[in-house]
C-alpha cells in the first residue's frame, strides 16, 4: 500500500474551474455590445471592435471605438458634474467612495471572473489580489476624502481629469486612478485599454448603482486615437497615464505648454538582487512572484535577476526545478499558476524578444512540459549567460521571461542594478539588515522591496522616476497628483513696482557707484569661470542706466555646469541634514553682512526703490533660514500597510536640478528655488533672472565664503529660455524647474521628454515676498521624490 507521502508525490491535479456563468450572464444582459458610459447613461454602440478572451481567442463582446465627439461629450459631462462634486463636503464624498468599495466587494466574484476572461490572468490572482486591492483602494481613499480639508489645507481639486490605463491590471489601474481623483473632488474621463475594457464597463454600472452622481465618472472606450483625443482636449485639466514609455513620451510632448498637470507611470526593467547570504528557498518563491505573476506583464516585474557569483549555479538549478512544477493553463482553473498572455500581438512581441536573446548568444531555458497550443500561452523562460548591454537585459519584455546576470561585490550589484534608463522598482534579498538598508537608498527606483516583491497597498505610494515616469499613486504622496493650490486666500502678486524716479536722483541718493565694476564670469564647480564664448551683455536698468555687464553663457557652459553638479551629487546627497542646514545658515550670515550692498544693487537693476529692495534682501535671508530649518526636518513617513512589516517612505533628493529663475525678485527668486533644492540634497544649475542677473553674480562671493561644496550651486547667466532648453534636454539633469513664459514652459516640457525628467514649469507669477506663496512644503516636495522601502519582519 502507498504511504501518504507517496500519494502526495504521485497525486495529479484535477481540473478546478471557477464558473463563468455569472460573467457570461452579465455580458448577455448587455447583448455583448457596449457603447460608452457618459453622463450616467450608456451611449448607443457605434463603430465597434471585438474584445477577445486570450485563453481561447474567442470574442467576448464588442465595444465602441470612441470618436472625438464621444470625448467631447464625456468632457462636457465631467465639466457639468464638477462644481457640485467638488463642492460636496469631504464627508459626503467619503460616503460615496465607501459605497464604491462596498459595491466592489458585493460584485467581487463577477469582477474577478470577468477580468480573468478578458485579460487571461488566473482567477487565483484576480480573486485574491486584484479585486481585494481594488476595494482596499476605495476604502483607503474614502478616508482621504474625509480628511481632505484638514490634511490638505490651501489645496483643491484640479478639475476634469483624463485617465488612460493599460491592460495588465485593468480594474486595479482603474481603482488607482479613480479613487484618489474622486477623493480630491475631481471628475473623470477614463479610457480603458482596448484589450481589456470589460471590468471598467462593469464598474461603471456598479458606480451608478452605488449612487455616484451622473457625469462624475465617464468611461470612453477606444484605441490610441481615443486616448490622444482625451490628452489633447482643451477641457481636460490633468492627464494621468499608465502604459508604455513610448506613449508616455508622446503624451509628455502633446501636453507641453498646455498647463495640464501630468503624471506618468511607465515601464521598467526592475532588478531582483540576491546576495550570497539570502535564504535561497524564499528567493525561489520570490522569483516566481516577481516574473511569473500575471505572466510577467507587470510594470515593476523583477525581470533582471542579479545574483552574487558564488550562489548563481545553485540558485539557477533550484529555479529550474521550481519552473518544472509551475502549472500553466486555463485562467479560470483555480489551481494554475499562470494564465494566458493578453493578446496575440503581445505574444508575438515576447516571442520576438526571446528569439533576439537567443540570437545574441544568451542561453535560453524553458521547462519540459508543453504549453496549451490554443490561446495565447507562453511558458516561463529563463536566460543565463546574458550580457548587461544586450537587448534582453535592457528592453522591457513584459512577458514571463527572466534574464540572469552575476556580480561579485555589493558595489557591483548597485552599478548593475542602475544600468537601465528606468527607475521603477527593485527587490533586495539578504539576511543582513545592514546590507539591505545600505543598498536600498542607492538603487534608482521609486519602490524597493526587501526580501519580498510585488507588494502593493493603497497606503503606500507607487511610482518611479527617470524613464519610468513621475508622480505616485497611493498614500498621501499620491493625493498630491490630484490637487492644486487653491488661490483663494493668497495675497495678490506684487509685480516689480517700477518707480518713475529719474536715474540721476536715485544715483544721487545712493552716492556715486561705478557703472561697470566687475569682470563678468560664471560660477561653475565652486569657481568663477570664464564663459566659453567671450560675449557679455550690458545690463540696463528700466530707465536705461548701465548697471553692469554679465556673461552670455552657452551650451558648453551648461555642459560644464552639469558635469560639476553631477560630480558633487553623490557626496552632497549623503551629507547630513544638519550639515546642509549649517551651510544654509552660513550663506544667510554672509549675505546679511552685505545686505546694504545687495539692496543697492537690486534697486539699481530693477528701480523698485530702496525699501522694496531691502525687503527683498531681508526676505532672502529669512528664506535661507527657513530651508536651513527644514534641512533636518523634512522627514519621510512609515506607512501603515497590511503586512507584518513596515513601508518606509523616504524623501530622497532627485539628483541634479536645473533651475531657471523668474525675472522679478532677482535675489529672492534665486534663493527661493535654490535653497529648498540644496537643503534636500540636490545639486543645481541656476539660470538667474535674465534682465537682472547681477544679484546672482554678486552672490558668487557669498557662496565662496560660506563653505558650499564645489558644484552644489552652479550659476550660468544668459538667455534664459535658450539655456533652460539645453538643461531640459540634458540626460544628466534629473529635474527641471522653470519660472518664465508660456512659450518657455512649452520649450522646457518638450525638451524634458528626452529622458522623461520631472519638470516644474510655469508662467504663473508668484509673490515671492509672501511666505505662503514663496516657500514651504510645495518647494520641498518638488525637490524630492518618495521612495517606499518595504521591510517585512518576523520569522
Ligand atoms: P500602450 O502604452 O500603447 O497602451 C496603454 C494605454 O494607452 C492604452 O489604453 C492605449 O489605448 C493608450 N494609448 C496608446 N496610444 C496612445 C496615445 N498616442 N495617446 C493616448 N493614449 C494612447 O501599451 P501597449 O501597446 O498596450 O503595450 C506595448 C508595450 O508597452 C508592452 O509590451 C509593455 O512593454 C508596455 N506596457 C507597459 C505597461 C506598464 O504598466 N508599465 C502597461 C502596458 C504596456
Ligand atoms: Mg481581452
Amino acid at each position: 500500500m502507498a504511504t501518504v507521502a507517496e500519494i502526495f508525490q504521485s497525486m495529479e491535479y484535477g481540473p478546478a474551474p471557477e464558473s463563468e456563468k455569472e460573467a457570461l450572464g452579465w455580458l448577455a444582459k448587455h447583448e455583448r455590445v457596449f457603447g460608452h458610459f457618459i453622463g450616467g447613461e450608456w451611449t448607443e454602440p457605434g463603430d465597434v471592435f471585438d474584445v477577445i478572451n486570450p485563453a481561447t481567442n474567442q470574442p467576448l463582446a464588442r465595444v465602441t471605438n470612441g470618436t472625438a465627439a464621444d470625448v467631447d461629450a464625456a468632457v462636457a459631462a465631467a465639466r457639468a458634474a464638477l462644481a457640485p462634486w467638488k463642492g460636496l463636503a469631504g464627508h459626503a464624498r467619503a460616503r460615496h467612495l465607501y459605497a464604491l468599495a462596498r459595491g466592489i466587494q458585493k460584485h467581487a466574484r463577477l469582477l474577478a471572473v470577468l477580468e480573468s476572461l478578458d485579460n487571461g490572468k488566473s482567477i487565483r490572482e484576480t480573486r485574491d489580489i486584484d479585486v481585494p486591492l481594488v476595494a482596499r483602494h476605495f476604502y483607503h481613499h474614502a478616508g482621504w476624502a474625509q480628511l481632505l480639508d484638514s490634511e490638505f489645507p490651501g489645496y483643491e481639486a484640479i478639475g476634469v481629469v483624463g485617465q488612460i490605463i493599460p491592460w495588465n491590471f485593468p480594474l486595479l489601474m482603474l481603482a488607482w486612478k479613480i479613487a484618489p481623483a474622486l477623493a480630491a473632488g475631481n471628475t473623470i474621463i477614463l479610457k480603458p485599454a482596448e484589450f481589456t475594457p470589460l471590468t471598467a464597463l462593469c464598474f461603471a454600472e456598479i458606480a451608478d448603482e452605488a449612487g455616484i452622481p451622473a457625469g462624475v465618472i465617464n468611461i470612453v472606450n477606444g484605441h490610441g486615437d481615443t486616448g490622444a483625443a482625451i490628452v489633447n482636449h482643451d477641457g481636460v485639466d490633468k492627464i494621468a497615464f499608465t502604459g508604455s514609455t513610448e506613449v508616455g513620451r508622446i503624451i509628455r510632448k502633446a501636453t507641453a505648454g498646455s498647463g495640464k498637470k501630468l503624471s506618468l507611470e511607465l515601464g521598467g526593467k526592475s532588478p531582483f538582487i540576491v546576495y550570497d547570504d539570502a535564504d535561497l528557498d524564499s528567493v525561489v518563491e520570490g522569483v516566481v512572484d516577481a516574473i511569473w505573476f500575471n505572466q510577467g506583464q507587470v510594470c515593476c516585474a523583477g525581470s533582471r535577476l542579479l545574483v552574487q557569483e558564488g550562489i548563481a549555479d545553485r540558485l539557477v538549478a533550484k529555479l529550474r526545478a521550481r519552473m518544472e512544477k509551475l502549472r500553466l493553463g486555463s485562467p479560470l482553473d483555480k489551481a494554475v499558476d499562470m494564465g494566458a498572455i493578453v493578446a496575440p500581438v503581445q505574444l508575438e512581441r515576447i516571442r520576438g524578444l526571446v528569439k533576439h536573446g537567443v540570437d545574441e548568444g544568451a542561453t535560453m531555458w524553458q521547462p519540459t512540459w508543453a504549453c496549451p497550443t490554443e490561446g495565447c500561452f507562453y511558458p516561463p523562460t529563463l536566460f543565463t549567460d546574458v550580457q548587461p548591454s544586450s537587448t534582453i537585459a535592457q528592453v522591457e519584455i513584459f512577458g514571463p521571461v527572466l534574464v540572469t546576470m552575476t556580480f561579485r561585490t555589493p558595489d557591483e550589484s548597485v552599478a548593475l542594478a542602475n544600468n537601465t534608463p528606468y527607475g521603477l522598482a527593485a527587490s533586495v534579498w539578504t539576511e543582513s539588515i545592514n546590507l539591505a538598508l545600505d543598498i536600498a537608498p542607492k538603487i534608482k527606483a521609486g519602490v524597493v522591496w526587501v526580501n519580498s516583491t510585488n507588494l502593493f497597498d493603497a497606503a503606500a505610494g507607487f511610482g518611479g522616476y527617470r524613464e519610468s515616469g513621475f508622480g505616485r499613486e497611493g498614500g498621501r504622496e499620491g493625493m498630491w497628483e490630484y490637487l492644486k493650490r487653491s488661490h483663494d486666500g493668497l495675497t495678490p502678486v506684487v509685480g516689480v513696482a517700477r518707480t518713475s524716479r529719474k536715474a540721476s536722483s536715485r544715483k544721487a541718493a545712493r552716492g556715486a557707484m561705478p557703472a561697470i565694476d566687475r569682470t563678468p564670469k560664471l560660477f561653475i564647480g565652486g569657481k568663477q569661470a570664464r564663459p566659453d564664448q567671450g560675449y557679455t551683455k550690458r545690463i540696463l536698468s528700466p530707465s536705461g542706466e548701465i548697471v553692469g555687464e554679465s556673461p552670455e553663457g552657452n551650451r558648453k557652459d551648461i555642459r560644464n555646469a552639469v558635469e560639476a553638479a553631477q560630480a558633487a551629487a553623490g557626496k552632497w546627497s549623503r551629507a547630513t541634514g544638519h550639515n546642509r542646514g549649517q551651510i544654509l545658515y552660513y550663506i544667510a550670515e554672509n549675505l546679511s553682512a552685505r545686505a546694504d550692498e545687495f539692496a543697492d544693487r537690486i534697486d539699481a537693476m530693477t528701480e523698485v526703490g530702496a525699501k522694496l529692495a531691502r525687503m527683498e534682501v531681508d526676505a532672502s535671508i529669512s528664506r535661507l533660514f527657513t530651508y536651513a530649518a527644514w534641512a533636518d526636518k523634512y522627514d519621510g513617513a512609515v506607512h501603515s500597510v497590511p503586512i507584518r512589516g513596515v513601508s518606509i517612505a523616504m524623501n530622497e533628493p532627485i539628483g541634479v536640478i536645473g533651475i531657471a529663475c523668474p525675472d522679478a525678485f532677482p535675489l529672492l527668486g534665486l534663493i527661493s528655488l535654490a535653497a529648498p533644492a540644496i537643503a534636500t540634497g540636490n545639486t543645481t544649475i541656476v539660470i538667474p533672472s535674465a534682465p537682472h542677473p547681477l544679484a546672482a553674480t554678486d552672490f558668487y562671493s557669498v557662496l565662496e565664503t560660506s563653505d558650499v561644496p564645489d558644484g552644489v550651486i552652479n550659476i550660468v547667466t544668459g538667455d534664459r529660455d535658450a539655456l533652460a532648453k539645453t538643461l531640459a534636454e540634458h540626460d544628466d539633469v534629473e529635474a527641471m524647474w522653470y519660472f518664465g513664459t508660456r512659450d518657455g514652459t512649452r520649450l522646457v516640457e518638450l525638451a524634458s521628454a528626452s529622458n522623461m525628467k520631472r519638470t516644474w514649469a510655469t508662467w504663473e507669477e508668484r509673490n515671492w515676498l509672501d511666505a505662503e506663496d514663496g516657500e514651504g512644503r510645495e518647494f520641498l516636495r518638488a525637490s524630492t521624490h518618495v521612495k517606499n522601502i518595504w521591510v517585512p519582519y518576523g520569522e
